[in-house]
């Protein structure tokens, strides 16, 4: 069976670092309740002229370096985001030409807001199923400081800017759960909750990008309950059960979230990765940079069992099971 199998991933974040204090000082908000409520301390901006693109490029000459190969080994580029460049061409072709990939390559975006990486990876792992393509650089790259209304506090002080990439190569697999790479994805969205998050704005309404809008506690409400049942199903489909995974890699929406989550499934906080106090909500980007950040570290080993899953706008959700 043909797998999926991680060959190496990357991040980068913006150089500018703003913290709590920083904010506070620009809007009525405090370090405490920012702290409190959401686990965030600090999160990176993005530099003028410095575009979702460029943080996309650099994540991913970092993934294609760890993984000992080079722009010509790119079949496919899948980047997720929510704030591209331009309304088109999509971020993925900006990165291609970025990288300096073979002609042959091909690459398109995926958007699905916060879940956009579990999309994105489940989109690459079928066409590597399919035999269309035997690699593909699964992207997550956001300048969310761009659609923040700064003035709304109950919002601005929660995003951040970065990208994570992952390298993905096929293998042959025996088609069971001890295979390395990509075992399962399972993905879902509910149009019907639109209101709860959205960009009130965009080429074919206001003609005007528009900024976040978010209906906070009641996003929260569904996130602990949609991301506890897609990890179930999840396990359900690989037979593993929570105690075999090593790594739980989850959106980085709230410390609160992550905590909930968690609990209701039984896992313990050593094995959460928490990057969410350093880097704030960075959508598409935060679960790749979270990984990234884990494998840097030597937390995640070849032979892992990893487990990612996210909620966003749409909404939309998500989870997969990597053998790393
Ligand atoms: O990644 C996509 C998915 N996104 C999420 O998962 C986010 C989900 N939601 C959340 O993380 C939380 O709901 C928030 C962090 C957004 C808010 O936390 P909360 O505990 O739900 O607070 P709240 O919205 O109920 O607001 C509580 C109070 C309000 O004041 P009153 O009405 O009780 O007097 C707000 O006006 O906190 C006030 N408030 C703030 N105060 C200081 C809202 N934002 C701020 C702020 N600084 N930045």
């Amino acid at each position: 069976m043909r797998r999926s199998v991680v060959a190496g991933v990357g991040h980068y974040l913006p150089e500018r670092i703003v913290t709590n204090a920083d904010l506070a000082k620009q809007i009525d908000t405090s370090d405490e309740w920012i702290r409190e409520r959401s686990g965030i301390t600090q999160r990176h901006i993005a530099a003028d002229g410095e575009f979702t693109s460029d943080l996309a490029s650099h994540a991913a000459r970092k993934a294609l370096d760890a993984a000992g190969m080079g722009p010509d080994d790119v079949d496919l580029i899948v980047v997720a985001t929510s704030t591209p460049d331009e309304t088109f061409p999509a971020s993925a072709t900006v990165v291609q030409s970025k990288l300096g990939c073979a002609n042959g390559s091909m690459g398109f975006d995926v958007q699905a807001v916060c879940s956009g990486f579990v999309y994105a990876l489940a989109t690459a792992d079928n066409f590597i199923k399919a035999g269309q393509v035997d690699s593909a650089l699964v992207i997550g790259a956001e300048t969310f400081s761009r659609i923040l209304d700064w003035e709304d506090r109950g919002t601005c002080v929660l995003f951040g800017d970065g990208a994570g990439a992952m390298m993905l190569k096929a293998e042959d697999g025996k088609g069971t759960s001890n295979d390395r790479g990509v075992l399962s994805t399972h993905l879902h969205s509910d149009g019907s909750l639109h209101d709860l998050l959205y960009v009130d704005g965009g080429p074919s309404s206001t003609g005007e990008v528009g900024y976040l809008r978010m209906e906070g506690r009641e996003v929260f409400r569904h996130a602990v309950t949609k991301m506890s049942e897609v990890v179930v199903e999840a396990l359900e489909a690989t037979g593993l059960n929570a105690e075999e995974v090593d790594w739980f890699v989850p959106h980085q929406a709230n410390k609160r979230i992550i905590d909930g989550t968690a609990r209701k499934l039984g896992v313990g906080a050593d094995r959460v990765v928490v990057t969410i106090d350093k880097h704030a909500n960075t959508s598409a980007a935060s679960i790749p940079l979270a990984l990234s950040v884990a494998v840097g570290d030597d937390r995640i080993q070849q032979g892992h069992l990893v487990l990612i899953e996210a909620m966003g706008g749409g909404l939309t959700w998500g989870s997969g099971i990597i053998r790393w």
